[in-house]
């Protein structure tokens, strides 16, 4: 078993596994919806964090978001998110950069949204560094700016059978967990929506609603494919 928890993302076949998305995926219909609904001035200056293959930056710039930074700690991700934009001729669309959620370098109240899509808070390496990215992107966020990520749901998702009898590891906290997938495995965090909400709550923020992707929108069979059930969260710093 790997033990090093964010080894996952620096593997160059997960990484084309999130460009192969970015192209054949794209943005989600509830992403698409929450995005204009949270968003609705395509001039807002948004930073997205853990972009993975670029999937949600592309499609935020596709969208008409000019003032765009599309980020993730992973070097690999990074370069494979700036290739993506450039074989969709949209390399001058977005600053595509390094940064961590954790220890983020942007100056406080900087940016009018924050998007960490695709359960990206829940990759961290445990709640220690949750609490942390939470009070980055607080600070990094002006006053009235906005949050948008998903969170992946031990009471609604797609392993709530699994969770029920799921003994908590050493050293980790109930919900964290080691998955399968096609290239290494991942060591992800399943939330309640009453956690994350208090987590939220505990960083500052005010939340503004936390719908079940499928109470958004019903999604195709690519982006099913792709990404289980999971739960948005748009929180505000007051
Ligand atoms: C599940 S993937 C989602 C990728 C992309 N947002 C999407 O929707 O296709 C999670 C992403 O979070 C990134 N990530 C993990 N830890 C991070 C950290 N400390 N700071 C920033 N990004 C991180 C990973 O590299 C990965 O790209």
């Amino acid at each position: 078993m790997a033990d090093d928890r964010q080894a996952h993302w620096l593997n160059a076949q997960t990484a084309l596994n999130y460009a192969r998305a970015a192209v054949q995926v794209g943005l989600w219909a509830s992403e698409r919806i929450l995005i204009h609904h949270t968003f609705p001035n395509k001039s807002a200056k948004i930073l997205e964090l853990g972009c993975g293959g670029g999937r949600v930056g592309l499609g935020l710039a596709k969208e008409g978001y000019h003032h765009l930074t599309v980020t993730d700690f992973s070097p690999v991700m990074v370069d494979i998110t700036k290739g993506v934009f450039a074989e969709a001729s949209m390399a001058q669309s977005a600053t595509i950069e390094i940064a961590n959620a954790c220890r983020l370098t942007y100056p406080d109240r900087s940016w009018d949204g924050v998007v960490f899509a695709f359960n990206g808070l829940m990759c961290l390496r445990g709640r220690t560094d949750r609490v942390e990215a939470l009070a980055e992107i607080y600070r990094v966020l002006k006053p009235g700016g906005k949050f948008l990520f998903t969170a992946n749901d031990r009471e609604k998702g797609e392993h709530v059978d699994l969770w029920k009898n799921e003994s908590v590891l050493p050293g980790c906290q109930k919900g964290d967990r080691w998955h399968e997938t096609d290239s290494t495995p991942v060591f992800m965090h399943s939330s309640t929506e009453s956690e994350t909400r208090q987590e939220l709550l505990h960083a500052g923020f005010k939340i503004i609603q936390s719908p079940l992707r499928s109470e958004v929108a019903l999604e195709d069979s690519s982006v099913k494919k792709f990404a289980g059930e999971t739960r948005f969260y748009i929180a505000e710093r007051p």
